[in-house]
């Protein structure tokens, strides 16, 4: 029987995991196949369960939902567990295994994408909302000398900084203000605020980008940002998430089929406008 997973959130319509999935199922010759459920704000529990029941084998779980998913889920991961959220769904039996594939997606986009090697660099992490909080702990994985974390509600970040207390050892993690930021510089400044959305700069001084260095904005389809017009006017490197949409994605089938597809391909095919991607408002 064919296996069924598909994207859980709202809104749903503009998800292209289903063109994503559908393009790594070709290519892995797997017999599955991918859907769009919207679930109602208040019925997210009631959706994902009566999509397992329809009988389905997984989910992607989308905004607003990635909390919740992981209340739901009875089995999560340690990567689900440091970010406090699932995006990813796996129905086994009576388990429902609640796994976050966004960090690992960020910094393989990073690395293998972008030829970006963090190890021992020093790096900026804007915001700290859900998007910022699913992908810091792997961010720590990635070895940078140097963790910043700033946010515009300061108390936030303080939070952020105080859940990787025990991956202190590895690298050093700060909250940094904007006094601190004005006297900074980073290799790598990540934008996993919102702002791009209002097409707003995030707070960041532009003396903290460095000539050759990476600026990536986790969001896609919007074009080139002011904030990624504010790196690239630095002469930093610029990134937008959509490598980072086609990597997790890839994490996800991983965990449900056991195989890894090639990410090239789709990511091109998406760059390209042959698969069309269009970002949530
Ligand atoms: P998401 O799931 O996209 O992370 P979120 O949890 O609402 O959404 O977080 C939004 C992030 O963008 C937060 O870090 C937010 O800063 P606050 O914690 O101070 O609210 C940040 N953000 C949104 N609009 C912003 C703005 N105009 N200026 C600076 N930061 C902003």
């Amino acid at each position: 029987m064919t296996d069924r997973y598909a994207v859980i959130g709202n809104p749903v319509a503009h998800s292209k995991s289903p063109e994503i999935h559908a393009a790594f199922a070709r290519e892995t010759g797997q017999d599955m196949r991918y859907e769009r459920v919207q679930a109602p704000p208040d019925k997210f529990s009631q959706t994902v369960l009566a999509w397992r029941d329809s009988p389905a084998a997984g989910a992607n779980v989308t905004l607003p939902f990635k909390v919740e998913a992981f209340a739901l889920a009875t089995v999560r991961t340690a990567r689900a567990i440091r970010g406090g959220a699932v995006n990813t769904l796996k129905f086994e039996g009576n388990e429902i295994i609640g796994d976050n594939t966004d960090g690992v997606g960020l910094c393989r986009d990073i690395a293998d994408n972008h030829g970006f090697a963090m190890a021992g660099k020093r790096v900026l992490l804007l915001g700290a909302g859900g998007a910022a909080r699913g992908v810091a702990g792997a961010l720590v994985d990635a070895a940078p000398a140097v963790l910043a974390i700033s946010n515009r509600t300061l108390g936030k970040a303080e939070a952020l900084v105080a859940s990787l207390a025990t991956e202190r050892d590895r690298c050093e993690i700060s909250v940094v203000n904007m006094d601190t930021l004005l006297a900074s510089r980073f290799d790598l400044i990540i934008n996993a605020t919102s702002t791009s959305i209002g097409e707003a700069l995030p707070p960041v001084p532009p003396a903290c980008f460095v000539e050759g260095g990476l600026a990536y904005d986790m969001m896609y389809g919007m074009g080139e940002t002011p904030f990624l017009k504010l790196g690239a006017s630095r002469g930093a490197r610029t990134a937008d998430g959509l490598g980072m949409l086609v990597e997790q994605a890839a994490e996800s089938f991983m965990l449900w089929r056991g195989l890894r597809p090639s990410t090239a391909p789709v990511l091109a095919a998406l760059r390209q406008g042959q698969i069309v991607v269009r970002q949530a408002p």
